[in-house]
């Protein structure tokens, strides 16, 4: 009896009080605690930037980057939405922006964005990328105040959208005679940093503030302080607390890791019905993490890399490890089977490299004597199923 069934779930998942979580929204990626722990130095050096604005002057833009998990997001929010807070105390004209451009993903939505919180109604589609951009450069004239733009991971948005916008916006006071832009850009990818064109980078990039990875201890001041509003008292250990942070620190220190690793323990120990959270459930938590992270890469993989994937897979069947050259051959044929031109046995060399370098498989180079190298390709075969699911094509 299906109803039962949901029944019994809304009466104990609702009904019932939690055990574990007196809040969790605390231990969501997006909130922001009232302190970031460790972050001081980056505020203090961003707030020192921005704090101009509250005179009515530009301040220069500024270009954020470090690994992910390193506060970046959290810092600029910060800063931003405390700085337009003090502003009306000082008769000063400033509003902020934030755009996620990974999520908002076209230049059309971005600039809809970043016009609509100066009160700009943008429709959805209709209008030229250029009528909204006129639109907002006259809105902000209207107003004549200080607009700070945080525009977040920025590398998604100019791998796909190129630097245009990027270009046009940190030129944009050229344009505006009342009015004032500064632009925080931030991102994960130092690589993308220093292939940025050299004009948009001296122009972005007039402040740079490198955000450096959280060490364990860090780390578990900041889980400490989002733990103890997030559970109820005696529900998380030190000790469950300097585990989470220790496995983060051996992945570069990334805050979001260890956060993700408190919940979903906490959300395991509920689930089983446990008063406190333990290693166990911890170690349950980055086995379910590690295996979302595959399942996640290998879903959003192109279609070639799927296919190689797919020969691996129906090799590790057969026969267990299998080399590159009978990767290939495999491939070739699923390829063909699919009515799908194949790649060169070259680029599947190159795939399979990517392909381990992601974590999907592994590949050993190995000798074999006068007939040159070749590499021994396996799956983990815990994540063989995952992997499988992930793929279908
Ligand atoms: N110093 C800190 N104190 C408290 N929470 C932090 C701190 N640094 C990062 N976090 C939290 O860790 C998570 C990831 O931080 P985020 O700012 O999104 O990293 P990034 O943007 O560098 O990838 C967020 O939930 C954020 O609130
Ligand atoms: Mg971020």
């Amino acid at each position: 009896m299906v109803s039962d069934i949901i029944d019994e779930i809304i009466e104990s998942r609702l009904k019932k009080k939690s055990k574990i979580f007196m809040n969790k929204e605390i231990l969501h990626p997006d909130y922001i605690p009232e302190t970031l722990p460790h972050r001081e130095k980056e505020i203090r050096k961003l707030a020192e930037i921005l704090v101009v604005a509250l005179k009515g002057e530009r301040p220069s833009n500024v270009l954020i980057y470090g690994l992910t998990g390193t506060g970046k997001t959290a810092v600029a929010k910060y800063v931003t939405k405390r700085l337009a807070e003090k502003a009306p105390t000082l008769n000063a004209r400033l509003l902020h922006a934030y755009v996620n451009t990974r999520k908002v993903d076209t230049t059309y939505r971005v600039i809809a964005s970043i016009a609509s919180s100066l009160g700009l109604r943008i429709p959805s589609t209709g209008i030229a990328i250029s009528e909204v951009y006129r639109r907002y450069i006259k809105a902000l004239e209207n107003w004549g105040g200080l607009h700070i733009v945080v525009l977040d991971e920025i590398d998604y948005y100019v791998k796909r959208e190129g630097d245009d916008l990027l270009y046009k916006l940190v030129r944009i006071n050229e344009e505006l005679e009342k009015a004032r832009v500064a632009i925080i850009g931030i991102t994960n990818d130092i690589n993308f940093v220093e292939n940025l064109d050299p004009r948009v980078r001296s122009s972005l990039g007039e402040e740079e503030i490198v955000f450096p990875p959280y060490d364990a201890e860090q780390l578990y001041d900041i889980l400490k302080q989002r733990a103890d509003k997030a559970f109820y008292p005696g529900v998380v250990s030190s000790r469950i607390i300097s585990y989470c942070a220790a496995l983060a620190a051996r992945e570069h220190g990334d805050a979001r890791r260890a956060l993700d690793l408190l919940r979903v323990a906490g959300e395991i120990a509920e689930r089983e019905g446990a008063n406190v959270v333990t290693i166990e459930h911890v170690k349950k938590a980055q086995i379910e993490l590690e295996e979302g992270r595959i399942y996640q890469a290998a879903s959003t993989l192109p279609l070639h890399p799927k296919l190689v994937l797919k020969a691996i897979i129906e090799l590790m069947k057969e026969k267990g490890t299998s080399t590159t050259g009978e990767v290939y051959n495999k491939y070739f044929k699923i390829a063909l089977e699919y009515g799908i031109e194949p790649l060169t046995q070259r680029r599947i060399s190159e795939i399979i490299t990517q392909l381990d370098m992601i974590g999907l498989i592994n590949a050993v180079v190995v000798s074999r004597g006068r007939h040159g190298k070749t590499k021994l390709i396996k799956i983990n075969s815990e994540l063989l199923d995952i992997i499988e699911g992930a793929i279908k094509l």
